[in-house]
């Protein structure tokens, strides 16, 4: 009894472990057309894509704007302002990757809309700017 127990316990960690593994290669839970629609529901309105691009190109009090570490236009790589390291490009139609991991959008407008303009972005914010990179072609 002991041993099947035993035996099902390392069945049932294998089989976490094995899950576990393969998640960092896992594609994206969601695409740049799915996370616009999102924002843009939150919002009440449709991304501007003109308000996208003013927002990514103007700096907003601070040292830097969306393009000093992503570039301009974002079709490119982009270079880390302070550290210098490479970034993918933003535009989903130039990196296959973009928009692609919810929480990992999240995560980073987070982050880089506190180092711009020293808070979170509003949802329709984020929608003027996934509206905007999503027209780069
Ligand atoms: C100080 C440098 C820096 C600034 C300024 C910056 N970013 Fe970023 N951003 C990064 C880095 C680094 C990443 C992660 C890229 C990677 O892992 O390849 C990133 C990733 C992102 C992502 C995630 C994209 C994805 O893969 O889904 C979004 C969205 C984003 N930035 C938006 C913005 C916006 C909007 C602004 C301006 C408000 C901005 N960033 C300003 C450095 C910056």
């Amino acid at each position: 009894m002991k041993t099947l127990r035993t035996l099902m316990t390392s069945f049932t960690l294998a089989v976490a472990l094995a899950g576990l593994g393969s998640a960092p290669a896992m594609a994206g839970d969601t695409t740049a057309a799915a996370q616009l629609q999102r924002w843009s529901a939150e919002a009440g309105a449709p991304g501007n894509a003109a308000k996208g691009q003013t927002l990514f190109t103007t700096k907003q009090g601070g040292e830097w704007s969306c393009a000093s570490c992503h570039g301009q236009p974002p079709t490119q790589p982009g270079k880390h302002a302070s550290t210098g390291k490479a970034i993918d490009p933003l535009a989903p139609a130039f990196n296959a990757r973009a928009f692609t991991d919810a929480a990992r959008a999240d995560k980073w407008f987070r982050r880089n809309c506190k180092d711009v303009l020293s808070r979170e972005c509003t949802a329709a914010e984020k929608a003027d700017v996934l509206a905007y990179l999503i027209n780069l072609k």
